[in-house]
């Protein structure tokens, strides 16, 4: 694989925080003005909380148009939604309580039901959503990502057979940390996003973002991620690039 993508280097995790949540308001703007309305899908995990926190303050506030933004989440916990795991109740805390989206906008994983039941459910919500038939699949004008130390992306897992997955929208694995049952969004929806953002922060992630961006040595989930037609950035930290090397950095933009 070919993997060419653009790498935007902040100093600090609140100014890559920042730097994120500029980078969602101006995909929803753009999105309604080309196609009237913006689906986003976020992620779970510790990294986003501080852009989501800023989604909910001013000026992010304000010039979102959320009565046009549709939300969907690449993964969930198979918990309830005040279980303080659960990626959608922390996103409702976060910022969601916080904001003029109408509630039929939002669209979290339906955590509570039997996983495959979920799954399946989730699946005809998104069909429903981007009126496809059968064979087709979504495409999201914006999906940010997060990654684990050993290459995980949404709650796709190294060696899962979930990696293999090419017609399901939505599976149900076990896996991860915490150690539960979870929904995640598969590799053909991820692919097809028009805009795929990678959100990585602190000195734990160097080595990780140093393997993915250098190259080489398949394996990793993340790797899988390659936009079929969109566009791919891998939005860091100064900590979590401390290890890239110069050759790769020629892929960096301001
Ligand atoms: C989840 C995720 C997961 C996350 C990474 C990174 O819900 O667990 O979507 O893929 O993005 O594990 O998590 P951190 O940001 O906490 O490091």
């Amino acid at each position: 694989m070919i993997f060419k993508p653009k790498i935007i280097i902040e100093d600090n995790p609140v100014s890559l925080s920042f730097r994120a949540a500029d980078i969602f308001v101006q995909t929803a703007i753009d999105s309604v003005e080309k196609r009237t309305s913006f689906s986003v899908a976020i992620s779970g995990g510790s990294t986003p909380r501080a852009m989501h926190r800023m989604l909910g303050e001013e000026p992010y506030r304000s010039n979102i148009p959320w009565d046009k933004t549709c939300l969907f989440w690449v993964d969930e916990r198979c918990v309830p939604e005040y279980d303080h795991t659960s990626n959608y109740g922390t996103a409702k805390s976060d910022f969601l309580d916080k904001v003029p989206i109408p509630k039929k906008h939002l669209h979290p994983m339906p955590a509570e039901r039997f996983p495959e039941d979920g799954a399946a459910a989730y699946q005809k919500v998104l069909k429903a959503f981007f009126r496809i038939d059968k064979t087709s699949f979504p495409v999201f004008d914006l999906i940010f990502l997060g990654i684990g130390t050993d290459g995980h992306i949404a709650s796709l897992f190294p060696e899962h057979r979930s990696l293999a997955e090419k017609e399901r929208l939505v599976v149900a694995v076990k896996g991860g940390n915490p150690n539960l049952t979870r929904l995640t969004l598969t590799y053909p929806v991820l692919n097809r996003a028009r805009k795929i953002v990678f959100l990585v922060s602190g000195n734990g992630k160097s080595e990780i973002v140093k393997r993915m961006l250098s190259g080489g040595q398949a394996g990793f989930p993340a790797q899988k991620i390659n936009p079929v037609k969109g566009e791919l950035l891998w939005l860091v930290d100064r900590d979590a690039a401390s290890l890239l090397s110069k050759a790769v950095l020629v892929n960096k933009i301001k």
